[in-house]
C-alpha cells in the first residue's frame, strides 16, 4: 500500500551516539601512535638531560642518551623521531659552517639512532637558526635574508644529514626554490632513496617561542616575516604546496597545526602528497600550563587537539605529546 501522503520521519542522529561500543563503530576519525612524530631536542656532552621552563616534561638529550630514548619511542608504536640540535655560542657564524660537519652533532645523533633502532624513521631538520650567529634561517646581508645564497648552506646540510643516514631532511626555512634545489644536490650525491619532507606552509607564528628558548635560536635582530607566511593568507599556502611538490617534496607540511586546519584542510585537497602538520612548541606550551593549573585535563585536551588535526586531513602528526599520548593509548586499548 502507498502512503497517501508524505511523512515525516523524525531524525534521531542521537542513536549513533548512544553507548560507547556504538560511539566506536560510528566514529570516523582515529588517532594512533603510528600517526606521531617525536621531536627530540639534541645537546653536547654526557649524560645530560636539561630541563626546559616553557616546555615542561620534554628535556634537551645528549648523544648517549639518544639510544634508550629511541628504543621506548619505538616501543610505544611511534614510527619516527624528528631531532633539533642545541649549538653552543662558539660554533655559531654567520653563514652555518658547523651544520656541514659531517661529525657534527646531528649527524652523529643519527648516526647512533640508526645503529640502536634501525627500524626508527629519523628527520632531519635543514634550517640555519640553530647554528647561526643571527639566528635566522637564512644567509644576512645588509639586515636582509638574502634566498639564493642560504641554499647552497641548506644544500651541503641535508646532504651531511642524508650521508649520516637520515630517512627524510626537512627543510623549516622557507626560502624559496629550496626544494628542487637540496633534491639535486642529494641526487649527485647518489643520496636518491632519502626524502624530502617540506615545511611548505611555515607561518610566522607567536607559537614558537618555547622551542626557541629549547635551542636558544631566536633571530638576534628583526623576525621571520620576510620568509616564514603571513598567518592571515591561505591561497599562499596552496602555492607554496605546489610548488614544493613540483620541485620534489615527498611529504608536505603545515605548521603550526591547531590553529590552522582550514589550511590543513585546503592542502590535504589539493595534493596527493602526504600532509604532516606540526602540533608546535606554544600549543604544547598551553595545554601544559592550563593543565598545570588544573583549568583543562591533559590528555583529553590532548586527544581532542591531536584528533582534529587528523579529521582536517593530516596523515602525521608532529607534537611533543606523541610519547604520551602513545602510553594512555596503549592502556586505553589494554
Ligand atoms: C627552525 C624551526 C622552528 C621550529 C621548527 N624548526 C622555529 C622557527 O622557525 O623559529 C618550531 C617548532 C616548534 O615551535 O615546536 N627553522
Amino acid at each position: 500500500m502507498t502512503p497517501k501522503k508524505f511523512i515525516s520521519i523524525p531524525k534521531r542522529p542521537r542513536r549513533n551516539r548512544r553507548s560507547a561500543s556504538v560511539r566506536d563503530l560510528t566514529r570516523e576519525t582515529m588517532v594512533t601512535p603510528a600517526d606521531l612524530v617525536y621531536p627530540i631536542f639534541v645537546t653536547e656532552g654526557k649524560n645530560v638531560r636539561e630541563a626546559i621552563s616553557s616546555m615542561p616534561g620534554i628535556k634537551r638529550l645528549s648523544l648517549d642518551l639518544l639510544a634508550k630514548e629511541c628504543r621506548e619511542v619505538a616501543g610505544l608504536g611511534i614510527p619516527a623521531v624528528a631531532l633539533f640540535p642545541k649549538i653552543s655560542d662558539r660554533k655559531k657564524d654567520s653563514l652555518a659552517a658547523e651544520s656541514k660537519n659531517p661529525r657534527g652533532l646531528i649527524p652523529r645523533s643519527v648516526r647512533e639512532i640508526k645503529s640502536a633502532v634501525p627500524e626508527l624513521t629519523v628527520i632531519t631538520d635543514v634550517a640555519m637558526d640553530p647554528y647561526s650567529s643571527d639566528g635566522h634561517d637564512g644567509v644576512v646581508r645588509d639586515g636582509q635574508i638574502v634566498n639564493d645564497e642560504t641554499l647552497p648552506v641548506l644544500a651541503d646540510m641535508a646532504v651531511a644529514q642524508a650521508k649520516a643516514g637520515a630517512d627524510y631532511v626537512a627543510p623549516s626555512d622557507m626560502m624559496d626554490g629550496r626544494i628542487g634545489y637540496i633534491r639535486r644536490a642529494l641526487d649527485e650525491a647518489g643520496l636518491t632513496d632519502t626524502g624530502i619532507l617540506a615545511y611548505s606552509a611555515k607561518y610566522a607564528s607567536a607559537y614558537y617561542g618555547p622551542f626557541r628558548d629549547a635551542l636558544d635560536s631566536a633571530p638576534k635582530a628583526g623576525d621571520k616575516k620576510s620568509y616564514q607566511m603571513d598567518y592571515a593568507n591561505v591561497r599562499e599556502a596552496v602555492r607554496e604546496v605546489l610548488l614544493d611538490e613540483e620541485e620534489g617534496a615527498d611529504i608536505v607540511m603545515v605548521k603550526p597545526a591547531g590553529l590552522y586546519l582550514d589550511v590543513i584542510m585546503r592542502i590535504r585537497a589539493v595534493t596527493e602528497l602526504p600532509v604532516a602538520a606540526y602540533h608546535v612548541s606554544g600549543e604544547y606550551a598551553l595545554i601544559k600550563a592550563a593543565a598545570a593549573k588544573g583549568w583543562v585535563d591533559e590528555d583529553a585536551a590532548v586527544r581532542e587537539a591531536l584528533t582534529a588535526i587528523k579529521r582536517a586531513g593530516a596523515d602525521i602528526i608532529f607534537t611533543y605529546f606523541a610519547k604520551a599520548f602513545s602510553r594512555s593509548f596503549q592502556v586505553s586499548r589494554s
